[in-house]
């Protein structure tokens, strides 16, 4: 018998990528201060964090989440639907659903749980699931879970995505799309979506996790940016854990859409609530996002500035006009070295490269954040443009 050994198979296939300039590494941050961070002993200026208004660290947060702790404890001590779900969840849940203007919400553990959860709710083996190509993972994941055929158009296509729906007119269908998507910081077509969803009569669900706090009046999304309101858009996701500052994630919809999804949706039924402290330490953070309207006229003034700055040096830039603004690079070796270089300089700049990115399209993703500077800008630019050109 000479059956494969997997933990060999797998140390292999890391050796491959180290060769192949894709090997992943995890760095320890041993100290946070604003929009700097420590690593490996050395003071960097985070441009990697998703944490676009400012709000992670902010004083308010985390008084809500220790006085919470002092009333509710640390964990949720079990899943909603058996003793987990307490006060804080419920009123964050009809919090996000007023905000975003749904009849309801319901919490989920994290945004790669929602996603998995809605879609294997939704869908079955005989039904279709058309998506953009630069999805994040975790909705390709959800098709993949449900057994549904997954068929993937060319990205922010909507013809493409009409023909993906038209192979079979006869299934029931979800389109589904990242609102801003993570890795690029282009917006979806939203408008058009909606209307060839309407056309195919097919529900559409938007993944909102960089758009909530971001984009549309008071920060309610991309979604609401777009015109669209509950009948454009029947499912909707969106994350805690960025704009917000906080952790996990919601869907939003109609109360049949949330009732099914505590019946069915095996990622919430499942496993144990999220600690109640963070409900309420996101429950401040809502109100903040929502009211605090400068945070993102800053954030946008801060892009406006870079992308300006860029231009001017000849430094090339993904279409983007929300905070993720991927440098593009192509080459992965050459996209780890640019970071490489930037970290020197005393910056936190990461190289995303494939499997994350298409091939040939490594890139630096520059994230901004209402917590930096004008003056951070000129700095980052500065430091970019010699990296670029550099030795
Ligand atoms: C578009 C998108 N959806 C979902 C997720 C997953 O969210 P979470 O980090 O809460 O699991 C992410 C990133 O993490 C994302 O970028």
């Amino acid at each position: 018998m000479s059956r494969p050994q997997l933990l060999a198979r797998l140390a292999l296939a890391c050796e491959q990528r180290a060769r192949d300039a894709l090997l992943r590494r995890v760095r320890t941050i041993s100290a946070v201060d604003g929009s700097h961070v420590v690593v490996a002993g050395r003071r960097l200026q985070n441009f990697a964090s998703n944490d676009y208004l400012g709000l992670a660290g902010h004083a308010q947060l985390v008084e809500a989440l220790i006085d919470a702790a002092r009333q509710w404890g640390v964990g949720a001590s079990a899943a909603h639907l058996l003793g987990g779900h307490r006060d804080e969840h419920a009123q964050l849940e009809s919090e996000l659903a007023e905000w975003t203007g749904r009849e309801r919400a319901l919490l989920f553990s994290t945004g790669y749980m929602a996603n998995l959860g809605v879609i294997q709710t939704l869908l079955d083996p005989r039904a279709l699931c058309v998506q953009d190509k630069l999805n994040h993972v975790c909705l390709i994941d959800g098709a993949r879970l449900s057994g549904a055929r997954l068929k993937r158009y060319v990205h922010a296509d909507v013809d493409s995505a009409r023909r993906q729906l038209q192979s079979d007119p006869e299934a029931a269908a979800l389109l589904a799309s990242d609102g801003v998507f993570s890795m690029d910081g282009d917006i979806a077509p939203l408008r058009e979506l909606a209307s060839l969803c309407r056309e195919q009569q097919t529900t559409l669900m938007i993944d909102d996790a960089h758009g909530l706090g971001v984009l549309g009046h008071n920060g309610a999304g991309s979604v609401v940016e777009a015109g669209l309101d509950a009948d454009d858009v029947p499912v909707l996701m969106a994350t805690l854990g960025k704009a917000l500052g906080v952790a996990g994630a919601f869907v939003a919809g109609s109360a049949s859409l949330i009732d099914g999804l505590v019946q069915f949706a095996r990622t919430q039924v499942y496993t144990t609530a999220m600690p109640p402290a963070l409900a309420a330490a996101t429950r401040v953070a809502l109100r903040i996002a929502r009211d605090e309207t400068w945070r993102r006229e800053k954030l946008a003034r801060l892009v406006a500035q870079f992308r300006h700055g860029a231009a001017q040096r000849g430094i090339p830039l993904a279409a983007s006009r929300t905070p993720i603004q991927p440098v593009l690079i192509g080459d992965s070796a050459t996209a780890l070295d640019v970071s490489a270089r930037l970290e020197t300089a005393g910056f936190l700049v990461p190289a995303i490269r494939p499997p994350t990115v298409p091939e040939h399209s490594a890139r630096l993703r520059v994230t901004f954040s209402a917590a930096h500077e004008e003056a951070d800008i000129e700095r980052l630019l500065a430091a970019l443009s010699s990296a670029m050109t550099g030795p």
